[in-house]
């Protein structure tokens, strides 16, 4: 991914917000810029499980999680929309971006966007993605993994989206939760072609 165009990022209400988080951290850190799409249950999930609140409207979501990353001097780099705003930049392919990575993506995401479902503007965006043949890439979180969950992957596999489940290699010297963290968020950057270097690579 290059910095022409902005980065679609998708929030979903699964477990792993940070992973988001996070990825969003290094794009803005790094001068991308980001438009942000929220699901409207990833409320809660955020909130139990890094006391980030996400309720309310897209101006508080926003200022909420600059102020989260303590990089609100990144303001103007971060759009942040609601997936119940169809109208939005993102649900349009004359609208250019780089592509798409939905962090945490649900199974609920995953099934929606693998039927063609561009009901809200999270699989819109997705589907958007598709149809102009950018990149989209799927995080998904759920264990263990039915056949339904499967199935949809490799559909979605099938049609050139990448699969980076939020699984750790231990090869990275990892110590801590943010280590572990980190490599995830690595190997999301790294299939885009984001230069970093969040985690240890392995060489000999
Ligand atoms: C605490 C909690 C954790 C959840 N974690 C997951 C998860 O990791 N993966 C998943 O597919 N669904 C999970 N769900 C269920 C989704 O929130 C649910 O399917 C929802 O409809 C997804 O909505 P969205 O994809 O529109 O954001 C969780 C629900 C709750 C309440």
């Amino acid at each position: 991914m290059k910095k022409n165009n902005p980065v679609i990022l998708a929030i979903t209400a699964a477990s792993g917000i940070i992973f988001a988080i996070r990825t969003l951290e290094f794009l803005l850190k790094n001068d991308f810029q980001v438009e942000l799409i929220v699901s409207s249950k990833a409320y809660y999930i955020a909130k139990h499980e890094i006391e980030l609140d996400l309720s309310h409207d897209r101006k508080e979501i926003r200022e909420n999680i600059l102020k989260f990353l303590k990089v609100e001097n990144k303001k103007q780099n971060l759009h942040v929309w609601l997936d119940d705003e169809i109208w939005a930049s993102p649900s349009s392919g004359s609208y250019k971006t780089e592509g798409m990575i939905i962090a945490p993506a649900s199974m609920a995401v995953i099934s929606a966007i693998s039927l063609g479902n561009a009901e809200n503007l999270i699989t819109r965006a997705a589907d958007v993605c598709l149809k102009q043949k950018r990149p989209l890439t799927v995080v998904p979180r759920e264990t263990p993994l039915n056949s339904i969950h499967l199935e949809n992957m490799l559909k979605l596999s099938k049609l050139g989206v990448n699969i980076v489940p939020p699984i750790t290699g231990f090869y990275g010297k990892i110590k801590t939760i943010d280590d572990s963290i980190d490599f995830v968020v690595g190997k999301i950057l790294d299939i885009n072609n984001i230069e970093n270097s969040l985690y240890e690579r392995w060489q000999i």
